[in-house]
């Protein structure tokens, strides 16, 4: 759903991101390089909404002149009922990161899948759907859009573990439904380290090794070296994970790229102006991320 801009128009039209508490978010940084650099007349602002206010703040949006909203933590998966159309990728995720605003209509997509897979073709360019089985640490709203994007590009075989086995149960007999001829394995927290033997991709989903976080504990002994491992934590942008991957040889990708090319096709369908990510804006990013 594209919508053009008039650039001509006297009130200011907004987007925004959406989340509590809304910390240092990236996006405004992200949002604004693109709006300036395509000279389009409108703002990215952070909103801290408390959950049980998401609703009112939605029904409001409109008359704030706002024609699109990210959903971050913890309103990705809280805001189904307010949106009129949520499309079948966000409904098979379970989460809503993209909200668009029309004509009084809203209605919810999820961009978090394609910016997972972006950032690993991007940064992993040898790494294929076929070159094996998936290890995924993490069941919350990050690791379900990482399964989705990794089943939909072709993967056959994602082993899932998660701190709370019941959550990663949970999510696999949800997508068992709608990838029947699938291989999806839950293996214990505690097996974390011997389930690698085999494994062509490891992906950190969970928010261990972020800054201020405690770190992701686990052995990469048994990872085939030829494996990719793939951290979508992005402060820092080396994690502890990444650097013992590396040291022993391991492709790795960090969590940035995520973030970047989760941001294109939202301003895309807000502004209807295509965006690129390049190393400019990565650069411009990174500066916000030390400051
Ligand atoms: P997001 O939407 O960013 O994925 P989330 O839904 O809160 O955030 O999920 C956070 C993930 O990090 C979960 O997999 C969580 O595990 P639990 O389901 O057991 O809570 C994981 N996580 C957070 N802190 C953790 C810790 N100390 N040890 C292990 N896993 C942790």
């Amino acid at each position: 759903m594209k919508q053009k801009v008039d650039l001509n128009d006297d009130v200011k039209i907004k987007a925004g991101v959406v989340g509590w508490p809304i910390g240092h978010s990236l996006s405004p940084r992200l949002h604004t390089y693109w709006l300036k650099k395509h000279d389009i007349s409108a703002s990215y602002e952070a909103f801290a909404i408390r959950p049980e206010d998401l609703g009112d703040f939605l029904k409001n949006a409109q008359q704030q002149n706002i024609i699109g909203l990210n959903l971050t933590v913890p309103h990705k998966e809280i805001a189904f009922p307010y949106l009129a159309h949520v499309d079948d990728l966000a409904q098979k995720i379970g989460a809503v990161n993209t909200v668009m605003i029309k004509d009084g209509e809203y209605s919810g997509t999820n961009t978090d899948a394609y910016g997972f897979l972006a950032n690993l073709k991007e940064n992993a360019p040898a790494w294929t759907a076929k070159n094996g089985p998936v290890v995924i640490i993490g069941a919350g709203g990050a690791g379900r859009a990482a399964i989705v994007s990794l089943l939909d590009d072709g993967v056959d075989h994602i082993c899932l573990i998660n701190r709370t086995k019941t959550r990663a149960e949970k999510l696999v007999a949800e997508l068992s439904n709608y990838y029947p001829a699938k291989k999806l394995f839950v293996a214990d927290w505690e097996n974390r380290s011997d389930v690698l033997s085999g494994a062509a991709l490891l992906v950190n989903t969970t928010t261990l090794g972020m800054k201020g976080q405690r770190e992701l504990d686990i052995s990469l002994g048994k990872l085939p070296e030829k494996a990719v491992v793939y951290d979508i934590v992005y402060n820092p942008l080396e994690t502890l994970l990444l650097a013992q991957a590396k040291m022993r040889g391991n492709a790795v990708v960090d969590g940035l790229g995520m973030l970047l090319y989760q941001a294109a096709p939202a301003f895309e369908k807000w502004f209807g102006q295509k965006v690129e990510v390049d190393q400019n804006l990565r650069d411009h990013v990174l500066e916000g991320l030390r400051q």
